[in-house]
């Protein structure tokens, strides 16, 4: 049970009162990785729990919802893809399993699907990449907003966290509660975002190692190992086929998809592709591929995301662990100030 001091509390109460927890640190969403187990731990451990949906049809999300029930009593959130052909369906789940916080994640959501989470009930939370869009979210009716950097794990966008926080933190925070995610792994960053005007921060990579997180241990290892630098956007040959950029942790794969794009960009040239067919086949290439390393250990062939942050990632432990360290840095960040 982690208890606050009245030098943080302050810092994190808008974020606490928001999600319904102790400490505003929400585990961010991660296909595969984010299910019952860690979700339940991040949540038992005073944290925000939030569950990936990724491809999962309705049936199967509410057995998620369920079984991570079984496993916590405290508030979690759940994630949904904006493109999901089946979103409506998703959200219904959600409301109906009584599911207080929505993630709508990757792109901007319909106004229909806002409509639709707000009449259910739900607080909903979305991304924004850029301060312009973030007040669009704010007046379509998100509750709270996002703002991941690029040095997150995962799906990113071109600007850092640092650059984001400074040009958002400033005028957002005084309508919506804030959440800044993207290469936080300490406690003094944490407070220093909260200073900023955050309402709490996101961290995905840091609990991919958690004892609790069924990730295969070739694919924990691999974090253990890597330094802040193996952790790249995956390489674009030719900007007439854009590549969406993903950070993840260099392997054969990365190394095979210049190959095939290499191949597919020569057959185009020679007129044996469409433009078309040869953008899906780079597109299609990944498919599969977090499932392959997070599920089946193949980390030389699977998609190893991961934010650079992995660096101080050293070893496993089990997730109360982690969020009380980052609390203990949080705190003492604080303390020092004071001496
Ligand atoms: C392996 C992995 C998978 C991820 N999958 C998703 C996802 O399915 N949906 C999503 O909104 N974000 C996803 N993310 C982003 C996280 O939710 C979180 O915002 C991000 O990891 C925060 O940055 P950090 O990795 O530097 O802590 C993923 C991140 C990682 C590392």
């Amino acid at each position: 049970m982690v208890t606050l001091s009245s030098r943080l509390r302050p810092l994190m109460q808008r974020g606490c009162d928001f999600l319904g927890t102790k400490t505003a640190i929400m585990g961010g969403a991660m296909s595969w990785i984010s299910e019952r187990n860690l979700v339940a731990a991040i949540s038992n451990a005073d944290g925000f729990g939030v569950l990936a949906c990724g491809s999962m049809s309705p049936d199967l999300l509410r057995a998620e919802i369920q079984g991570t029930r079984t496993l916590t009593r405290m508030p979690f959130g759940v994630n949904l893809i904006t493109m999901h052909p089946q979103l409506d369906e998703l959200i219904d789940v959600c409301l109906e399993e009584k599911v207080g916080h929505i993630v709508l994640a990757g792109g901007v959501p319909s106004a229909p699907a806002v409509k639709r989470v707000k009449d259910g009930g739900a607080k909903l939370i979305c991304f924004t990449p850029a301060l312009a869009l973030g007040k669009r979210l704010v007046r379509m009716g998100a509750d709270a907003i996002v703002i991941e950097g690029m040095e997150a794990g995962g799906h990113i966008g071109p600007v850092s966290t640092s650059v984001l926080s400074q040009e958002i933190l400033p005028t957002l925070s005084s309508e919506v509660p804030v959440f800044v995610a993207g290469g936080i792994g300490r406690g003094e960053t944490i407070v220093s975002y909260l200073e900023m005007g955050a309402s709490g921060v996101q961290l995905g990579t840091l609990f991919v190692c958690a004892n609790e997180c069924i990730a295969h241990e070739n694919f924990k290892k691999s974090f253990i190992r890597a330094a802040a630098r193996d952790a790249v956007p995956t390489p674009q040959l030719d900007p007439r086929f854009p590549v969406i950029p993903v950070r993840a942790i260099v392997n054969e794969g990365t190394k095979l998809f210049l190959d095939k794009q290499r191949e597919v960009i020569s057959k185009f040239d020679a007129g044996e592709l469409t433009k078309e067919a040869a953008q899906l086949e780079i597109e299609h290439f990944w498919a599969g591929a977090l499932r392959r390393a997070v599920i089946d250990g193949d980390t030389e062939n699977g998609s190893l995301m991961a934010g650079q942050i992995v660096g101080v990632v050293k070893d496993e432990q089990p997730t109360a662990a982690i969020l009380a360290e980052l609390i203990r840095q949080a705190e003492q960040a604080l303390l020092h100030r004071e001496l």
